[in-house]
């Protein structure tokens, strides 16, 4: 197969950021993805309706002329969250999730939860109005190895958060074990989950051996190689439940290259090159439209997109940067030759 025509994708976790970052990063993702969850994780978060819908309009007013983007809004989830501010944003259509943070997870999420029976009220209005929760899921505890901080967190805190909420729709993000996989395909329906684009191609190695990588490091970091398999597997099996967030967490070089580099991979700009070559090496290639442009409109309740995109086994150009008014960004590196271009 030479070329490939799918339903237009959308990209169901994505940093948008703000200000310049914002303005360089957003063409990168508006180009290739019809729609994405834009995650609330600024400085302060949005943690309102009114934060959320001054957001979207900082978003559309950074939009270029002529490209087709709608972000779909998502409020940070506090101790403090107020149920009705959320059931209203959510009945206005302006918000289509809510993120949940642990406190001191990752980037920006000391405004998160430490005391979830605080948080019970906004879930269970949640699960009673069919508004999803998009869960960070890893503990914080510094006695918990940080590799081992996802699947404990599905033990610790998801299990009884969704069975003290029944019915609460649950978006398992950026997940990176085998145990979070089989998670996963236990559960109904009320739980979706997404997967990265570099979780796909990056094991612990490709981070540490033969030197420190800081542009490979993300949250949560990527694992063994046995775990990157099971993603694989899950992303190109078909199944409904998982799709793609590419979690695509521009920084600059100044802000990765440090002695405590910031966490995240930008992958907006060459994702799509990426996932046609991973979904061919599986040899499942008729699975890539569910994966990034079916199976997530299906969990959200929202329609496929009706434009399409073709992909065309000829090598991409991808910049190796993006210039940004507070300085480059590097794009992630899958560290061999692409062979699919969006054209
Ligand atoms: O690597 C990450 N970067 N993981 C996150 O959870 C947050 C993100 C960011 O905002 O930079
Ligand atoms: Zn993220």
């Amino acid at each position: 197969m030479t070329t490939l025509t799918i339903a237009r994708p959308d990209d169901w976790h994505l940093h948008l950021r703000d200000g310049a970052m914002m303005q360089a990063v957003l063409p990168h993702s508006a180009r290739d993805f019809a729609r994405a969850i834009i995650m609330p994780n600024l400085v302060p978060p949005v943690v309102t309706s009114a934060q959320a819908a001054a957001y979207r309009d900082r978003i559309m007013a950074a939009l270029p002329e002529g490209m087709d983007f709608t972000p779909l809004m998502t409020l940070y989830l506090t101790e403090d969250t107020d149920p009705d501010d959320v059931a209203a944003a959510h009945a206005s259509g302006l918000v289509k999730a809510v993120k949940l943070y642990p406190a001191g997870a990752t980037t920006n999420s000391a405004s998160g939860v430490a005391n979830f029976d605080k948080v019970r009220p906004t879930l269970d209005r949640m699960a009673a109005i069919g508004l999803p929760l998009c869960v960070h899921g890893e503990v914080t505890d510094h006695d918990v190895d940080i590799f081992d901080r996802e699947a404990v967190f599905i033990d610790r805190v998801l299990d009884p958060i969704r069975r003290a909420t029944p019915g609460l729709r649950v978006v398992m993000e950026h997940i990176t074990t085998r145990n979070a996989v089989d998670y996963a395909r236990a559960q109904g329906d009320t739980l979706g989950a997404t997967i990265t684009t570099h979780h796909l191609v990056i094991n612990r190695n490709h981070i540490l051996a033969g030197g420190i990588k800081p542009h490979y490091y993300c949250l949560p970091v990527a694992k063994r190689e046995e775990h990157r398999l099971a993603l694989r597997a899950a992303a190109t099996s078909g199944e409904g439940r998982f799709f793609l967030g590419t979690d695509s967490a521009p920084h600059t070089d100044a802000n990765k290259l440090l002695p405590c580099g910031c966490a995240g991979c930008f992958t907006a700009p060459n994702t799509m090159p990426i996932l046609a070559q991973v979904f061919e090496e599986e040899d499942a290639l008729t699975h890539l439209e569910g994966f990034t442009s079916r199976n997530g409109p299906a969990f959200y309740g929202l329609p496929v997109n009706t434009d399409t995109m073709t992909l065309t086994k000829t090598p991409p150009q991808v910049p190796s940067h993006v210039e940004t008014d507070d300085g480059p960004v590097t794009v992630f590196d899958p560290g061999y030759p692409l062979l699919w271009s969006v054209t």
